[in-house]
């Protein structure tokens, strides 16, 4: 008996790890920056931090926005540029309910950066995004990693290319793992980024001034952990595509992992991050270093 147990576990174990295998990128590096803005690590996340501490909508706002962007023409801060017309990307009916606070925080972020002569027109609001979502994660409790680095940022947003590719709160399990397989992503990294999204989400009271800031004590409903699986296997999903997460052998099987090992959680989390991280980047001339992430360089 004991002996099933652990084999079952471990073969949990190696399944889980191998459907969440996490080559390097060809493209992206840690070290992106070390000659050029050595300290962008440490200015963004002053600059988040800051941003964080004004309002707790920081952290489920930047979240989002990232997931947003990397699923609408890969991570290349398409999301955040503005158009006069009203047809850019954040005009999309999808994106409508993106927070400002999401923007705000890379608005701000990169205007750090800028302001140290070095890093001037050296550091992509792409990667900006990144690093500020990698900090509200680490911020909230959750655990830390290490961000690839080298995004350009896109000279293309359109509204037209949000529809039918970003989740519905809706969608059964089949379409869920359908639109993530669109992107390269297997559903262990569909459940492991849903459970922690869901996590904030939940965390946002929607009644109250988002100005009043909720001090983040390590006790809040804000800590990153697993009880979101928890509250699956019995049933508790706030929205039908929630609950849609234990609705398969295989989904269960995952769920079940990730509700009773929060490490296990964790590091596949981190590594679904990165992977999130690396849909359709862009590199050398294929993008820009944009001066102001709501405008393309002219
Ligand atoms: C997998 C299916 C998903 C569905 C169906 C879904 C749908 C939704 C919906 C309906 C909302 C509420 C929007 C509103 O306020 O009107 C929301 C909020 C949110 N989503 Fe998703 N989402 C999904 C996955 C994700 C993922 C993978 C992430 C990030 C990794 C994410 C991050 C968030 C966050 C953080 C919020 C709260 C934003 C805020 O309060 O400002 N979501 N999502
Ligand atoms: C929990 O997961 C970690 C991997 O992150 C693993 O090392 C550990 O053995 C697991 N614990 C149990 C009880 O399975």
């Amino acid at each position: 008996m004991v002996t099933n147990c652990i084999i079952f576990l471990s073969t949990t174990l190696l399944f889980l790890l191998i459907l969440s295998s996490n080559q390097c990128s060809a493209q992206l590096k840690r070290d992106y920056y070390r000659d050029s803005c050595p300290n962008v690590e440490s200015i963004v996340r002053n600059s988040v931090k800051k941003k964080l501490q004004e309002t707790f909508v920081t952290g489920p706002a930047t979240l989002r926005l990232f997931f947003h962007d990397c699923f609408i023409q890969g991570c290349d801060a398409s999301v955040i540029l503005a158009s006069r017309t009203g047809d850019a990307e954040k005009d999309a009916e999808d994106d409508l309910s993106l927070a400002g606070d999401g923007f705000d925080t890379v608005i701000r972020a990169k205007e750090a950066v800028e302001s140290v002569p070095e890093c001037k027109n050296e550091v992509s609001c792409a990667d900006i995004l990144a690093l500020a979502t990698r900090d509200v994660i680490l911020l909230s409790g959750g655990p830390k990693y290490g961000v690839e680095l080298g995004r350009k940022d896109g000279r293309i947003s359109t509204k037209a290319s949000v529809g039918g590719h970003l989740p519905l709160a809706h969608f059964n399990y089949k379409k869920l793992r359908n639109m993530f397989a669109s992107h390269g992503l297997s559903e262990v990294d569909l459940i492991a980024l849903s459970g922690y999204a869901k996590q904030l989400q939940k965390a946002c009271p929607r009644d109250v001034d988002p100005r009043v800031a909720v001090p983040l004590d390590p006790a809040s409903p804000l800590k990153f952990d697993n009880s979101f699986y928890k509250n699956l296997q019995q049933g508790k999903g706030l929205l039908a595509s929630d609950q849609a997460l234990y609705s398969t052998r295989k989904s269960k099987r995952v769920v079940n992992a990730f509700a009773s090992n929060s490490s296990l959680f964790e590091r596949i989390f981190v590594s679904s991050m990165t992977r999130l991280g690396r849909l359709g980047v862009k590199t050398g001339n294929q993008g820009e270093i944009r001066k102001d992430c709501r405008v393309i360089n002219s």
